[in-house]
């Protein structure tokens, strides 16, 4: 059955159209005028003070982690890291089908239509598996102590196998590396041996905090006591520039990167960088120079990452957190910008047929209210960003969320 909606304004979501049709069954069929003429039995939606645009991407999050309110200590990388090691058995079993299944429910509410998820555990699977969204599930290998090898490779194996039982086009199965300093080389290497062999996506944390930085450059700075203390290791896991060597060829989403050198970001260009302002702002990480990656054409989309770092998994929350993070580029353009990547990143960083206004991808669709009063067309990313907690209606796959 098709249905046609038409909102005062489309988009695509550069482009704004004024009353304009979108037909669609599962996915998007035409958009156009007069659509009800070419589909007689269509059901048909008028949104006069609305906008339609694509349901946005969250591509880097951590569900299992999602019972954390104030457990975790907020402030500086070292110390939340610490708090994580410290708290997370008691954290992760917190977090119960429940919790999993209300975090989802959040980020479908407020507007997000496909996931990049981090699993650490696999206890987020079965989850993953039932909701709507598309899920990109990144399953995570972690450990930089050769004498556990072995074991961590084995877990790491059995839960991805696990979850590439369930490879839908709404669902993929991708290999996540935890960080340079905390996966051995060995280890890594491995991991990406089968994403390659079956052509995944990958993830990787990557320069996030200036702590990383000292401990892979020089073995120095506020790492050295604690992994001396914590694993007995006195050198890093890898050096920075041969560990980015290892995902050569691999279409990979570095997440953070702030304290990442220009030679390092050259060698980024086989995917994006993921930008998360609210964790970077609460673990004290800085702000990810955009400018620079502007400079050397590299792309970058917004996600929430866990709320192990963040209070919110509503994706307009760390939209308004970038907009104001990142004070000095014009707003009207920037917030332009951030709606246009945070849309159409479904498909160009996790390649799902999402996030794009055009006929033959999915209907994942927010209609959005818009101020009344709106005079500058233009403007409407902004206002979007400034006024919309949630969505007024979602589809995904031209289903209605109730
Ligand atoms: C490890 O498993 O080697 C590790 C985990 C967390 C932080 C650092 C290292
Ligand atoms: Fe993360």
């Amino acid at each position: 059955m098709v249905q046609i909606i038409e909102a005062k304004y489309l988009l695509t979501p550069d482009r704004i159209l004024k009353d304009m049709q979108v037909a669609f069954q599962e996915r998007i069929v035409e958009i156009g005028k007069d659509l009800r003429k070419k589909y007689p039995d269509a059901t048909f939606h008028r949104y006069e003070e609305h906008a339609l645009l694509p349901g946005f991407c969250n591509p880097h999050l951590h569900l299992e982690f999602s019972a954390n309110e104030a457990m975790l200590s907020y402030g500086d990388f070292l110390i939340w890291l610490q708090s994580v090691i410290r708290h997370r058995e008691r954290l992760i079993p917190k977090c119960d089908r429940s919790c999993l299944e209300n975090a989802l429910k959040t980020i479908v509410r407020s507007g997000t239509t496909t996931i990049g998820a981090i699993s650490s555990y696999g206890e987020d699977l079965a989850s993953c598996v039932q909701t709507p969204l598309n899920v990109a599930y990144f399953t995570e290998i972690i450990g930089s102590n050769p004498a556990t090898a072995d074991v961590m490779y084995a877990d790491f194996i059995e839960r991805y196998y696990q979850a590439r039982k369930y490879e839908s086009e709404r669902f993929k199965s991708c290999v996540a590396i935890h960080s340079p300093y905390s996966v051995h080389r060995i280890l890594a290497q491995k991991a990406l041996d089968i994403a390659r062999k079956h052509e995944t996506l990958v993830s990787v944390h990557f320069m996030e905090s200036r702590a990383e930085r000292e401990w892979i450059d020089s073995d120095s700075g506020e790492f050295r006591k604690f992994f001396e203390e914590f694993l007995g290791q006195k050198r890093a896991a890898n050096r920075a520039l041969e560990f980015l060597e290892l995902f050569e060829g691999l279409h990979t989403l570095y997440v953070h990167a702030i304290w990442a050198k220009e030679e390092e970001l050259q060698k980024m260009k086989n995917g994006a960088i993921i930008h998360c302002p609210v964790s970077n702002r609460l673990l004290g990480n800085g702000v990810l120079d955009l400018d620079r990656l502007k400079r050397m054409d590299l792309p970058y989309t917004i996600a929430t990452d866990g709320l192990s770092s963040n209070y919110s998994l509503n994706i307009y929350e760390e939209l308004r957190a970038a907009l104001f993070l990142h004070p000095h580029p014009n707003a009207v353009t920037f917030a332009k910008e951030l709606v246009t990547r945070a849309t159409t990143s479904a498909k160009d960083v996790l390649g799902f047929d999402s996030g794009k206004i055009e006929p033959g991808f999915f209907a994942d669709l927010q209609i959005v209210k818009v101020p009344e009063d709106l005079m500058v067309e233009e403007e409407i990313y902004l206002h979007l960003i400034l006024h919309t907690h949630m969505p007024q209606t979602l589809y995904l796959k031209g289903v209605e969320y109730e």
